[in-house]
């Protein structure tokens, strides 16, 4: 979704400024932008498109200055076109503002400001924060009083950065519901959506609260609370490096962090695992054994690959711990009237830790007095930052739009936290060594799946021709179909549904034909009788079948038209390694058709609107 950076310092900012847009690409965007201070001069330039059609329009129109903002926009008002890429300028060039987030009240300050004879360039509801900032400031020259005086007529969710020529060497950035971070250079300041653009320059770091708002210079920089005036800031150290988001030999992130797996895997089970005990431990929970064994029930809230994720949870804790279960999307759970007692836990799970209806889930249950945990990916997040306690993935930066390596670690924990809960209640110390012995070999398994892949093309040559796919699975595997089929819809464009396998003969039957191929996800357990009476079912019809299955399973590879092995692992490890020929399948569809595997259309990385 959108990125927003700021520079204040000695260096020519729009080298800068662009370095770090670049790195926000990742998240997903559609125009670009930069605002420098030159002198007296405020330099704008934008442009429809990639941040290298804004870098080639800067060679040929430099924007000199030691200051500015930048901008990648995610349109939400307006389309994609030069005017409405941000920055937006009011007064003249008297300032430039990039923002993040959505101004609900824009319609009604619009006409307010059009009322007073403002005439507005863009379609944009940040327009009207350029043109309140240029009357604040009038003949004044405090932006960071002028921000302040603007921000309470603001209605919505902002992460914002102005810059004005009056003010030279500052930038000022407000946020409220929208991630900004302050980045601490020697000499030179930054200011950034997402700490991946600051972390190149300095590993030193303050994330603003909402409600705050900072003036950054190159040589100091001064938070403010809207209610409780000057702040001092806590400054945190960024724990990973910026060569974890290179792409190396890599054809594409996606398929980087696809082979990152055995060490996702390995990395979130790191430490946590108790032999001795048959069990596993969380540093963070903040929630002591007896708490645990309180709970009499958890909710799960989360978005697209997290929500499958939490899916897997529930079959696991059902399985594992005995424990009621409820997976909800965020933003339902939100604002419905979802009946919580007191004996309930709720979770809630983002890889970036900033989904905007996670994080208001979250906030909801805060709100409603019951203790929530997060399980999140991005250290120092917003959702990180406010959960009670919680478990971090440890899976380093995933920037490839879908998400891969974040829904294995997110599985992985899961394990762990059923395992945990589940020796906390009536899982005996061999079933939980059990489980403790399968996790262990994830890893190595995982690098025999990813050795599959030759087979993998050449069921993607197959699924490449379709207009439309079916993926069922049974028990564990049905979140896992519903992962590879919104795999498959995102970068490849290719319609695709998951089912429970049962659930085919209720309706989705009806689509099979001789064009229409069924993926199934369908490791032996104890169901598996079953799943294969379902296959013939789709082959009786006509239907090609592509079937991941246990390496050795005749009676599955016999039905299937390709069959795409995994190793022979218990039920509960499963899901590890089934989704990965579902990455790589759907990678592999996108890149014969040719899509654009990193940035898919229309979608975001991170997604901080509701
Ligand atoms: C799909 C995908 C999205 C995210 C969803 C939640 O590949 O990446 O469906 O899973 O937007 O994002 P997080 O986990 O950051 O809250």
């Amino acid at each position: 979704m959108c990125g927003i950076v700021g520079y204040t310092g000695s260096h020519e900012a729009s080298p800068i400024l662009l370095a770090g847009l670049r790195r926000l690409e990742y998240r997903g965007y559609d125009s670009a932008g930069v605002a420098t201070l030159d002198g007296p001069r405020l330099v704008l330039r934008k442009k429809a498109g990639r941040v290298r059609m804004l870098e080639e329009s800067l060679k040929e129109e430099p924007a000199a200055g030691v200051c500015g903002i930048s901008h990648t926009r995610w349109a939400t008002h307006g389309p994609a076109t030069d005017r409405n890429a941000h920055p937006h300028v009011g007064g003249d060039g008297a300032v430039a503002v990039v923002h993040n987030g959505v101004i609900e009240n824009h319609a009604a300050l619009r006409r307010d400001l059009e009322a007073s004879g403002v005439a507005f360039l863009s379609q944009t509801d940040t327009e009207v924060i350029a043109h309140l900032l240029a009357r604040e400031l009038g003949d004044g020259d405090d932006l960071f009083d002028a921000v302040q005086r603007v921000l309470p007529r603001l209605e919505g969710t902002y992460g914002l950065a102005a810059v004005s020529p009056r003010c030279p060497g500052q930038v000022v950035g407000a946020r409220l519901g929208s991630p900004l971070v302050v980045g601490l250079g020697e000499g030179e300041h930054l200011l950034a959506s997402d700490p991946a653009a600051i972390a190149p320059h300095t590993a030193r770091v303050a994330f603003l609260q909402d409600g705050e708002v900072v003036r950054l210079t190159p040589r100091d920089f001064e938070i403010r609370h809207r209610e409780r005036g000057s702040i001092t800031p806590r400054v945190d150290r960024l724990d990973w490096s910026p060569d974890l988001a290179e792409l190396g030999d890599h054809a594409h992130y996606m398929l980087k962090e696809i082979r990152e797996q055995p060490d996702t895997v390995r990395d979130a089970c790191r430490g946590r695992l108790r032999r001795g005990e048959g069990t596993a431990a969380f540093g963070g929970l903040n929630m002591t054994a007896r708490q645990l064994r309180r709970v009499r029930r958890v909710v799960f809230a989360a978005c697209g690959t997290s929500w499958h994720a939490a899916l897997v949870g529930e079959y696991l804790i059902e399985r594992l711990a005995n424990l009621p279960v409820e997976v909800e999307y965020a933003g339902e759970f939100r604002y419905r009237n979802a009946p919580l007692d007191d004996r309930t836990l709720v979770f809630v799970l983002s890889q970036s830790g900033e989904t905007a209806d996670t994080l208001g889930a979250l906030r909801e249950a805060k709100r409603r007095g019951h203790p929530t945990l997060a399980v999140c990916n991005v250290v120092g997040s917003t959702i990180a930052r406010e959960a009670d306690g919680g478990i971090y993935l440890h899976a380093g930066p995933e920037v490839g739009v879908a998400s891969t390596k974040a829904f294995s670690a997110q599985v992985a924990v899961l394990t762990l936290l059923a395992l945990h809960l589940g020796r906390l209640r009536q899982l005996s110390f061999p079933d939980g060594l059990a489980v403790v012995e399968a996790l262990d070999r994830v890893p190595e398994l995982l690098n025999q799946v990813l050795a599959t892949e030759p087979r993998i093309v050449e069921a993607a040559e197959r699924l490449a021709k379709a207009r439309s796919v079916l993926y069922l699975g049974r028990d564990l595997h049905y979140p896992i179909a519903l992962e590879g089929a919104l795999k498959l819809k995102e970068i490849s464009y290719i319609h695709a549904e998951g089912y429970p396998t049962a659930e085919m003969k209720h309706g989705p039957l009806a689509l099979i034909d001789p064009e229409t191929p069924s993926v199934f996800v369908a490791p032996r357990g104890a169901l598996h009788a079953k799943t294969l009476s379902n296959v013939e079912e789709v082959r009786a019809r006509l239907g090609p079948v592509i079937a991941v299955g246990t390496e050795g399973d005749a009676d599955l590879a016999r039905l299937a038209d390709v069959f795409l092995p995994i190793p022979d692992a218990p039920e509960v490890v499963q899901p590890l390694l089934a989704v990965v020929p579902l990455q790589l399948l759907a990678y592999h569809v996108a890149r014969i058709k040719g899509c654009d595997i990193d940035k898919p259309r229309n979608l975001a990385k991170s997604v901080t609107v509701e």
